[in-house]
């Protein structure tokens, strides 16, 4: 099976949603409830992580249909290493799977995949796998993939704080885009919007730097269950919200006056 086949797209025709109005250029996407979505079924909790897979599998899908042009999915946070080793070795065992099969038809529908997060205490040979799907994918440009995996957000910034001190920067020199230029999506926009499933209304240690502005949507919705038709909704919802980056509606009315509203107030 692969993450994106051509049958969806004769699929796709036959279940044509509107067009969105405003579509975000960078989605995040905390992918919860796996664990809960098996419990309720009576499975065992890998059974979630793998219907999970799947469903990440549809939204990829979703995401390059929609005109999404960068996602980053929060795969395996630097906490997770404290859940039991079973079930740490089957989410390793997951993303290497993933690599495995679908690399090639991920290459062929322009993904590029990419890594945030560290390397370091991941097993060798998967590290080795990441680092190539990373570098055979390197020049597509549908969509940017980010895995967040073995990644923390507050270690992204302590790493990037000891990699300024390294380079000899004067403090006086530090600004906020000297921290953005040393953190892993530097070349990236910030997310607009990030999707939390499961009910949970925390950021648990995602993109905490890069996520200071961003839109937040969370649903019910077990990730597992959150399809293409919700994710649509998700970004109807984001074309709805007015985003203000601490300004007044009255300034960001006078810019959209003044034909510069799209990016209003963005840093
Ligand atoms: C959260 O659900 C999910 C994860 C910790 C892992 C997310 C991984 C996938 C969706 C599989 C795809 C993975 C890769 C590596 C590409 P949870 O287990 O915390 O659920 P719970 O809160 O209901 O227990």
């Amino acid at each position: 099976m692969t993450f994106l086949t051509r049958e969806p797209q004769r699929a796709r025709m036959r279940n044509s949603l509107p067009a969105l109005q405003k579509v975000p250029a960078h989605v995040a996407i905390i992918m919860d409830g796996n664990g809960r979505w098996a419990r309720r079924r009576g499975l065992p909790r890998g059974e979630g992580h793998r219907q999970g897979t799947e469903n990440l599998r549809r939204i990829i899908r979703a995401a390059v249909e929609f005109g999404v042009q960068i996602m980053t999915i929060y795969a395996f946070s630097t906490e997770n290493w404290s859940r039991p080793r079973r079930e740490v070795l089957l989410l390793m065992r997951i993303l290497e799977m993933v690599i495995d099969r679908e690399l090639a038809e991920l290459h062929d529908e322009g993904v590029q995949i990419r890594h945030i997060g560290e390397l370091d205490g991941v097993d060798k040979r998967l590290a080795r796998k990441v680092l190539d799907a990373c570098e055979f994918t390197r020049d597509n440009q549908r969509l940017i993939l980010n895995v967040a995996f073995n990644y923390g957000g507050r270690d992204e910034i302590v790493r990037a704080v000891q990699h300024i001190v390294r380079d000899g920067i004067p403090p006086e020199d530090i600004s906020e885009a000297t921290i953005s230029n040393y953190i892993y999506t530097s070349d990236l926009p910030d997310p607009d919007l990030i999707i939390r499933t499961s009910g949970e209304f925390r950021l648990s240690n995602f993109l905490i730097w890069q996520g200071a502005y961003s839109e937040i949507y969370t649903t019910e919705t077990y990730w597992p269950d959150f399809d293409r038709e919700q994710f649509y909704l998700a970004l109807v919802e984001y074309g709805n919200r007015r985003r203000r980056f601490g300004k007044t509606d009255e300034q960001i009315d006078a810019e959209y006056r003044n034909g510069n509203g799209k990016r209003a107030g963005q840093r």
